[in-house]
Parts: C-alpha cells; sequence; structure tokens
C-alpha cells in the first residue's frame, strides 16, 4: 500500500466537505426549497410469513415535512404516467420527519430473467404531495449502468472513495416466488432474497463470497454461509461474467471466508485460486495496478473485475487475486450498539485515509444463544429492524465519508439510492 498516493486526493475531498458543510447543503445556490434534501423511497420487505412475501413499505426522510402533507403509491412503470389524476394505490399522511410504514401490498414478484440492462422502473412508484401537487417521486428501480453513467464525476476516484453498495454474503440467497416458511437453518443463513446477477442490476457492486470445498460433489466449488452450501460457485461465477459482458461496471468479487474443506495447508487455495483464473480469466484486473487505481484507469485496462482473497499467505503468490476488502463488524446485538459502531467507524476514517476499501457490515450479530431462544428474531427480521435505519443514517449522517455499505436484504434497505445520490453529491464541485 502506497498512502501517500492518496493524500492529495484526501484534500480534494475535504475540499468538498468544506463546501458542503459552509454551503447550508449541496452546492446548488439556495433555492429555498423545502424538497432538495428531501427523501421519499420503495423498499420491499424482508418479512416471509405463510401469508405475505415482499410487502411494499414506504420510507421517508423530509426535516421540512409539513402537516398536510401526503405521500402516495402508484402502479405504474412509467414516470410519465405519474399526473395529477392517476389514482393512487395507497395513500399515507407522514407524521415524523423519518419514518417507515407497511403498506399491506404484495410486489409482483419478478423474476432475474425479465431485468434488463436498460435502467427501468418496476412497476410501483411513490409520490410526495403538498397542498394537491406532486413535488417529490421515486420508484422501485434497477441501476445497471450507474456507474458508467457518471464517469465523469466519479472517474477520477479509487475505490477507497466511492459509496459502494454491497450485500452481505451475497451468494447465500433464496428466491421465493409464494410466500412460504422457513426451516431453523433458512432462517439464519439466507440473507438475500434475489440472485447474484440481480443484486448487480439493482445496482450493487461489493460483493462478498465465502466459499466451502467438498471434493465429493460434482461442482466441489460452492458459495457457502458458515458450514451451509448454497449455490455452485460455478453458478455465482457465471452471474457476475453475465453482467460484466452486458455492462462497462465495475464489481468487487471480495472471497472473505473458507469455512469448509480448506483446513490448514494452503494446496486446496492454490487450486480454487485456479478455479478462478480459469473462469475469470480475461475479466480480472491484475493486482499490479493496485487499489489506488483510479475508476478511469480500471476503465481503461477494459478489465473491470477486481478479486479480494482473504488469505495473506496466498494473496502474495498470485497476481489475478488482491489483498482483501477491511471488513468492519460490530458485533452488535441491537441498533443502538449498530449506531455507536457506524457512527466510530464513520469518524475513525475522517483522519485515516486507507488505499484499501473497507466495508461497514450494517448487520446485527445474534450469539448463540439469541438464535437458540430465537431473542432477535430471524435474519430477515433483524435486517427489517436495522436497514432503514441504516438507509437514513448514511443518508444524513455519514453521507461524506461511507465507503462500502453492506447489508442484508438489500431490496429492504434505501443504500443504492443513497450511494448514488451522495457520490454525486459529494463529487460534484462547486
Ligand atoms: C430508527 O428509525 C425509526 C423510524 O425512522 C426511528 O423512530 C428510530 O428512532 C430509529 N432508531 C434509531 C436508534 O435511530
Ligand atoms: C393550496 O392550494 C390552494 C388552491 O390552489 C391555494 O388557494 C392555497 O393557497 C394553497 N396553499 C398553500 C399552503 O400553498
Amino acid at each position: 500500500m502506497r498512502p501517500f498516493a492518496i493524500v492529495p486526493a484526501l484534500l480534494s475531498w475535504l475540499t468538498i466537505v468544506d463546501c458542503v458543510s459552509t454551503g447550508g447543503g449541496f452546492c446548488d445556490p439556495e433555492t429555498g426549497d423545502d424538497f432538495q434534501r428531501a427523501h421519499v423511497g420503495l423498499i420491499i420487505s424482508p418479512i416471509m410469513s405463510i401469508r405475505m412475501i415482499r410487502e411494499i413499505e414506504i420510507y421517508w426522510n423530509h426535516v421540512k415535512y409539513r402537516s398536510g402533507d401526503t405521500i402516495a403509491l402508484y402502479e405504474s412503470s412509467l414516470p410519465g404516467e405519474l399526473t395529477d389524476d392517476l389514482e393512487p394505490i395507497y395513500t399515507l399522511i407522514p407524521n415524523a420527519p423519518s419514518g417507515i410504514k407497511r403498506t399491506g401490498l404484495q410486489a409482483a414478484f419478478v423474476p432475474t430473467s425479465s431485468l434488463t440492462f436498460v435502467q427501468q422502473c418496476l412497476q410501483y412508484h411513490v409520490a410526495w404531495l403538498r397542498n394537491g401537487t406532486i413535488r417529490q417521486t421515486n420508484c422501485l428501480q434497477t441501476q445497471p449502468h450507474w456507474m458508467a453513467a457518471r464517469r465523469d464525476i466519479l472517474g477520477s476516484l479509487p475505490m477507497s472513495r466511492m459509496f459502494m453498495p454491497g450485500t452481505h454474503d451475497s451468494a447465500s440467497y433464496a428466491i421465493h416466488e409464494r410466500a412460504n416458511s422457513e426451516n431453523i437453518v433458512e432462517r439464519f443463513v439466507i440473507t438475500q432474497d434475489v440472485d447474484v446477477l440481480a443484486q448487480l442490476i439493482y445496482g450493487v457492486r461489493y460483493l462478498d463470497i465465502r466459499v466451502g470445498h467438498y471434493p465429493n460433489t460434482n461442482s466441489i466449488w460452492w458459495a457457502n454461509h458458515g458450514v451451509f452450501k448454497s449455490v455452485p460457485m460455478q453458478n455465482v461465477v457465471n452471474q457476475v461474467k453475465f453482467f460484466l459482458d452486458n455492462t462497462n461496471e465495475i464489481v468487487i468479487f471480495d472471497i472473505q471466508e473458507f469455512p469448509v474443506g480448506f483446513g490448514k495447508n494452503l494446496g486446496v487455495h492454490h487450486d480454487f485460486v485456479g478455479f478462478l483464473e480459469e473462469q475469470f480469466a480475461g475479466y480480472y484486473l491484475p493486482k499490479s495496478y493496485g487499489w489506488t487505481s483510479t475508476l478511469n484507469t480500471i476503465w481503461s485496462s477494459g478489465k473491470r473485475l477486481i478479486i479480494g482473497y482473504d488469505e495473506k499467505r496466498v494473496v502474495s503468490r498470485y497476481e489475478s487475486i488482491w489483498p482483501c476488502v477491511t471488513h468492519q463488524w460490530g458485533n452488535v446485538r441491537n441498533i443502538e450498539d449498530l449506531f455507536n459502531y457506524l457512527n466510530r467507524i464513520e469518524t475513525e476514517s475522517l483522519g485515516h485515509p486507507r488505499a484499501i476499501p473497507r466495508s461497514a457490515m450494517a448487520e446485527l450479530t445474534p450469539n448463540t444463544w439469541d438464535v437458540i431462544l430465537n431473542r432477535l428474531g430471524s435474519i430477515r427480521q433483524m435486517a427489517e429492524k436495522v436497514n432503514i435505519n441504516v438507509t437514513n443514517w448514511y443518508n444524513s449522517k455519514w453521507q461524506h465519508t461511507a465507503n462500502i455499505v453492506a447489508v442484508d436484504f438489500v431490496r429492504s434497505s434505501g443504500i443504492i439510492e443513497t450511494a448514488i445520490e451522495w457520490n454525486e453529491r459529494r463529487n460534484s464541485h462547486c
């Protein structure tokens, strides 16, 4: 790592922060528009019962909200259709500057095969109305090109200065079309409800991958969560390549854990790196580029996949794998402690610029007794509890320092739209 290489970058970043804090909000001239910092969005609840799946929820963050304001949900795919006389399918009256509300409505099932590589709204729109007029709108949407589409403002940044949406244990997903119940293992193993390709199309650019070695199965390499195997690694690799083939986006594929079948000697690691090199031939960026490379440099190389690997003794032997992203885990069991932990790491990061990106792991961590006694609920319930708070915090407190933020059940957070918005705001020079 070459720490001095990022000092000039840090200085320009500090200038931006200064501009924001003295400007009274963003670099735009003051327009007096109450809605400049307002946010209203749609999420898909991670909660699944035998009666309900994919419940639509509305969240908002609007300091200058007024009594009489209304939030309305519409079923419509095209923003142009959102006219004043379209009938909403649900309305609510916000009674606090920020909040979240369940609607009791189930979102339609969208299989990955029907997602495209064109940014699109998926069926539902939400609008903030004041005195009967639509003032702000948003929709459930895909973001397959957000990085490349902002090349002008993001191209000069290294990965450590991007605000990147990520998923925790990205390949530990289960796709349910219909409401269903989960067994005890699924309740504590499944972290996502869409596959890796869909996560990428929705806008995730950081993948946290754990791998198991099962020499007696056809697939040999599996994506795991702890000791449980979920999907053959081949399948995950194919999804990532398909995404890279159809976009100009940059993806971090970070191998973070080796929970099964790697043992103490490094032989299995060498086999696995061989698998990665063969599978991702022509895709991965050589390590000699280094974490201080800017997005423009990565784009010029024509290779848009960075493979992180959490085993130093192996990383040093190959040009294909990079030192992994630093995971920042609070190991906390309630939301107040999660806030305190994230607040600490985001505040500390201000004085400590780093070359290797870091990922704030924005989840609760149950202990063994919590699992046995079901004290914190399932991963779905924990995600439901924290994801909108995490989103609002990263929208209003740590938007200037955020690097990678990794969540469970990413569609139940607003972290993707938050990251895109703040990547724009914090890099648009006055
Ligand atoms: C989490 O968000 C809810 C709804 O906005 C809010 O009422 C609550 O105070 C937040 N909790 C924390 C710890 O910030
Ligand atoms: C709301 O709209 C009505 C009718 O257009 C108008 O008379 C009134 O002044 C508006 N109120 C506010 C607070 O803008």
